[in-house]
């Protein structure tokens, strides 16, 4: 007992986020990704950054299903706010695109029973060219929290990559002051990567809920497999930082535009799942095919995801062009998903034996193995076993090792 006290009194104890919010990833929809800063609103009313824009993805979210299985917040990015503050110094939303207001939308997505999120940047301006909040961040939490919002994203552009380890917590600190819940995201150590250095990921986790860590999304395949190769080199370790409450973000779910194949957006579904990603999709709700739907709401990859464990799946294997990825879940982290991913490129599907000591499934009861994305039964597996799975160019094979004896 003498032991442990002196223990818990000289070790340094660091404290990571915890609010109540994103103990399992956050899942949503956020606009950047789809439809980026387009403010045309008279000649492409139904793309164009409004409030409608909002309450249409709100009701598709409710309407599809999306709702049901977790998707629950609706996410506004830049290019939300009028070119300048009110004379009040108060943010306010372009009254032209958003004539009811923030607070009005706020409430018409309670009503449907999701969370609103919102964008600001730390610096001088967002990076779209809007009021930023440098100077005005207790002012904008204040704001933020009285017009009912539940997460904010703030961004990092237009300021000094150095003042983030002050501006960030301040701003933290404002959020916690409102006694709103409001879940965090730091777009701080993006800048931090982007300028060669390492974050301190005890220090972010100690500030925000989920962060960006690496370049923006976009709507290509290459995108993907740089995020991925980016997570899988986990520089920094920032893999340990993840758990309940605070998540790495690897940026929006791409699943539904243009950019990916049906085999591509498997492998961001399951790469997502593995990572314990938050999951905000960035697509038009109202324009997406059925097999991309179906993948958004795998029950399996759902599963994987929100595993209340949350541990952040990680690389445990790269040969060539063959990766192979781990997820501890389940009862004591002794069982896992795993994927292994095929980053060839040519024609057929490459066969891979996989060892269970290679995947550190070595519990003498065995594991009950199903297929990832079907949930349909493998077999028991030994440590002694090889698993052999085909897995297609630009593919993924996912399976899940249960253990639950
Ligand atoms: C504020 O911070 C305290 C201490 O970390 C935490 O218990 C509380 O939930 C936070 N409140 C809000 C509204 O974020
Ligand atoms: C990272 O931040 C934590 C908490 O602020 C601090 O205790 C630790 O010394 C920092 N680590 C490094 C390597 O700077
Ligand atoms: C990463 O962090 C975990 C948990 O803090 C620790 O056990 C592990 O040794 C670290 N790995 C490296 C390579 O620093
Ligand atoms: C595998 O599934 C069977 C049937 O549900 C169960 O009895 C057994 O305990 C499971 N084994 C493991 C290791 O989870």
């Amino acid at each position: 007992m003498q032991l442990l006290i002196l223990l818990v009194c000289t070790l340094p104890i660091i404290w990571a986020l915890n609010n109540g919010l994103a103990r399992t990833p956050p899942m949503g929809w956020l606009s950047w990704q789809r439809f980026r800063c387009n403010t045309n609103c008279e000649e492409d009313p139904d793309n164009c950054i409004s409030e409608k824009l909002y309450m249409r993805m709100a009701e598709l979210l409710v309407k599809e299903g999306y709702q049901k299985v977790g998707y629950e917040y609706v996410n506004i990015d830049d290019c939300w706010a009028a070119k300048e503050r009110g004379p009040d110094g108060r943010l306010i939303a372009d009254p032209d695109r958003f004539p009811s207001g923030i607070k009005a939308l706020a409430n018409y997505v309670h009503g449907l029973g999701l969370k609103l999120g919102i964008y600001a940047d730390f610096g001088t301006e967002t990076c779209g060219g809007y009021p930023g909040s440098k100077f005005y961040l207790e002012m904008d939490a204040q704001t933020f929290a009285e017009w009912g919002v539940d997460m904010l994203k703030l961004d990092g552009c237009y300021t000094d990559v150095e003042d983030m380890q002050y501006g960030y917590p301040a701003m933290g600190f404002y959020l916690n002051k409102t006694n709103r819940p409001i879940l965090y995201s730091c777009s701080w150590p993006a800048y931090v990567v982007g300028s060669g250095k390492v974050p301190n990921y005890t220090q972010i986790a100690s500030t925000c809920n989920i962060w960006r860590n690496y370049d923006d999304i976009d709507d290509s395949w290459d995108s993907v497999k740089n995020i991925i190769s980016f997570y899988g080199d986990d520089t920094g370790n920032f893999s340990s930082a993840a758990g309940p409450g605070n998540f790495n973000d690897p940026d929006m779910l791409i699943i539904g535009d243009y950019g990916l194949s049906y085999d591509q957006q498997r492998v961001q579904m399951a790469m997502w799942a593995i990572m314990g990603a938050p999951l905000l999709m960035s697509n038009d709700l109202g324009h997406i095919r059925a097999e991309s739907k179906e993948l958004l709401q795998n029950f399996y990859l759902l599963r994987i995801n929100q595993d209340p464990y949350g541990i952040q799946g990680k690389r445990i294997l790269k040969v060539g062009n063959i990766e192979v990825w781990k997820k501890p879940m389940g009862l004591q982290g002794k069982g896992a998903a795993y994927a292994v991913l095929n980053f060839n490129s040519g024609g057929s599907p490459v066969k891979v034996d996989l060892p269970f000591t290679t995947l550190g499934l070595i519990e003498k009861e065995g594991y009950n193995v199903t297929e990832g994305f079907t949930g349909k039964f493998v077999g028991v597996f030994y440590a002694k076993d090889v698993q052999t799975v085909y897995v297609n160019p630009s593919g993924v094979y996912l399976g899940i090792a249960y253990f639950d004896p």
